[in-house]
C-alpha cells in the first residue's frame, strides 16, 4: 500500500483529499499545525472511509520538526503539499508573513523530500499564477501576468521552486492549478469552514442565505461581462481532490513526460458571480440579500480554464455541475448551522 504524506491535510482541500485517497487504498499521514484548521475533521475522513488518519499537529517553518515526521516514517512514496495561508486579502496586508509561511514551508518539505528519498512529489497551485490573463480559456501554456496579490506571488515562487529544485534530484513532481474550489462532500461530512468573514464568493452566499451575514455585495457589475460581474471557472471540491489520487497515480506508473508536469483543474466553465447566485437561488429555494456594489481590487475580470490536458492525460473528468456544487455547499452550512445548535 503507497503511503503518501498530506501538508495541510486538516484544511478544505487537504481532508477531501485525504478521504479520496484513502478510498482508493493509498496509506495517509496528516501534517498540519491547526493554526487554521481542526484535526477533528479528520474524525469525519474516518467515517466517510472507515480509516484511520494521523495528523502530526507540527509548523512545517520548523526544518528539524519536519524532518521528524520522516524519521518516524519510513518509505514514504509521495508528498501531496497543501499546507500555505491562503487568503488573498490579508496576504496584501502582510505580505511578509505570506512569504515567510507559505515559501519556507514549501522549501523545508522539498528538503525532506530530497533527504528522505520521496520519489513523487504534488504541489497545491492556483489559477492565480496567470494573473489577468490576455485570453481565455487558459491553458498550461498561457504566459503568466503579474500575480495580483502577494498570495498570487508565493504560488507563482512556489511553482519555480519545485520546477527548479527537482531537477537537481530525482524527484518526479506534478504542478496542479486550482481554479476556484466550491461545495462540500456529498456526504456533507466535510466543507469549508472560514475562519472570520468569509473573502470567497460561495461561503459568503451561504453565510448570507443562513444569516450569519446581513447581506452580500456583488463586487462589481460593471465589468466587460455578459452581466457585468466577474468570471470564475467554479469547481468542486471532491473533484479537486480526485484529481490528486490520479496525480499520484500518474506519478507513480512513471507517466510523466517532463520532471515537472503541470495540470490545470477547472471544470472549463466560465460563470459570472450573478449565474452562481441565481444557481444558488434555484436550488436553495431562497432569494439571496445582495446588492451590487464597487469592484474589489486585485480582482481579475474573467478566467477559466481549457482542462484537456487533466482529462486526456491524467484521465481525470469533473462530475459534479455548479448546481451540485451550491447544493452541497447550502447543505453543509446548514448542518454547521444544526451543530452550533446542539452543541450551543
Ligand atoms: C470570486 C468572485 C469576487 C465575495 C481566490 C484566489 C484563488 C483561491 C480562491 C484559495 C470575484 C466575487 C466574492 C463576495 C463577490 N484561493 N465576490 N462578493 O478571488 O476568484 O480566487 O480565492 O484557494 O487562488 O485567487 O475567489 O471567491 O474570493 O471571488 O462578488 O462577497 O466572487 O469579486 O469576482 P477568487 P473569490
Amino acid at each position: 500500500m503507497k503511503k503518501i504524506l498530506v501538508t495541510g491535510g486538516c484544511g478544505y482541500i487537504g481532508v477531501h483529499t485525504i478521504a479520496d485517497l484513502l478510498v482508493n487504498g493509498f496509506d495517509v499521514i496528516s501534517v498540519d499545525n491547526n493554526s487554521r484548521s481542526n484535526s477533528d475533521i479528520l474524525l469525519n475522513a474516518e467515517k466517510i472511509t472507515g480509516k484511520k488518519t494521523s495528523n502530526y499537529v507540527v509548523d512545517l517553518c520548523d526544518l528539524e520538526s519536519t524532518r521528524n515526521i520522516f524519521i518516524k516514517n519510513e518509505g514514504i512514496d509521495g508528498i501531496i503539499h497543501f499546507a500555505a495561508y491562503k487568503a488573498v486579502g490579508e496576504s496584501v496586508e502582510k505580505p511578509l508573513l505570506y512569504f515567510a509561511n507559505n515559501l519556507g514551508s514549501l522549501i523545508n518539505i522539498l528538503k525532506c523530500a530530497e533527504e528522505f528519498n520521496v520519489p513523487h512529489f504534488v504541489f497545491s497551485s492556483s489559477c492565480t499564477v496567470y494573473g489577468n490573463p490576455d485570453s481565455i480559456p487558459v491553458t498550461e501554456e498561457t504566459p503568466q501576468k503579474p500575480a495580483e496579490s502577494p498570495y498570487g506571488a508565493t504560488k507563482q515562487m512556489g511553482e519555480v521552486i519545485v520546477n527548479e529544485t527537482v531537477k537537481s534530484n530525482s524527484i518526479q513532481a506534478i504542478l496542479l492549478r486550482y481554479f476556484n474550489p466550491v461545495g462540500a462532500h456529498p456526504s456533507i461530512l466535510l466543507g469549508e469552514i472560514p475562519l472570520g468573514r468569509p473573502a470567497n464568493l460561495v461561503p459568503a452566499i451561504t453565510q448570507t442565505a443562513i444569516g450569519k451575514l446581513p447581506a452580500m455585495i456583488v463586487h462589481g457589475h460593471d465589468y466587460n461581462t455578459k452581466d457585468g460581474s466577474c468570471v470564475r471557472d467554479y469547481i468542486h471540491v471532491s473533484d479537486i481532490a480526485h484529481a490528486h489520487t490520479l496525480a499520484l497515480n500518474y506519478l507513480i506508473d512513471q507517466k510523466n513526460k517532463t520532471q515537472t508536469e503541470i495540470f490545470n483543474l477547472g471544470t472549463g466553465d466560465g460563470y459570472t458571480v450573478l449565474e452562481v447566485i441565481a444557481a444558488f437561488e434555484k436550488v436553495s429555494g431562497i432569494k439571496l440579500n445582495y446588492s451590487l456594489g464597487p469592484r474589489r481590487a486585485g480582482d481579475v475580470v474573467a478566467i477559466y480554464a481549457n482542462n484537456n490536458k487533466a482529462t486526456t492525460e491524467l484521465g481525470w473528468i469533473p462530475k459534479y455541475t455548479l448546481e451540485d456544487m451550491m447544493a452541497t455547499a447550502w447543505q453543509w452550512e446548514l448542518k454547521l448551522k444544526n451543530e452550533q445548535q446542539v452543541n450551543g
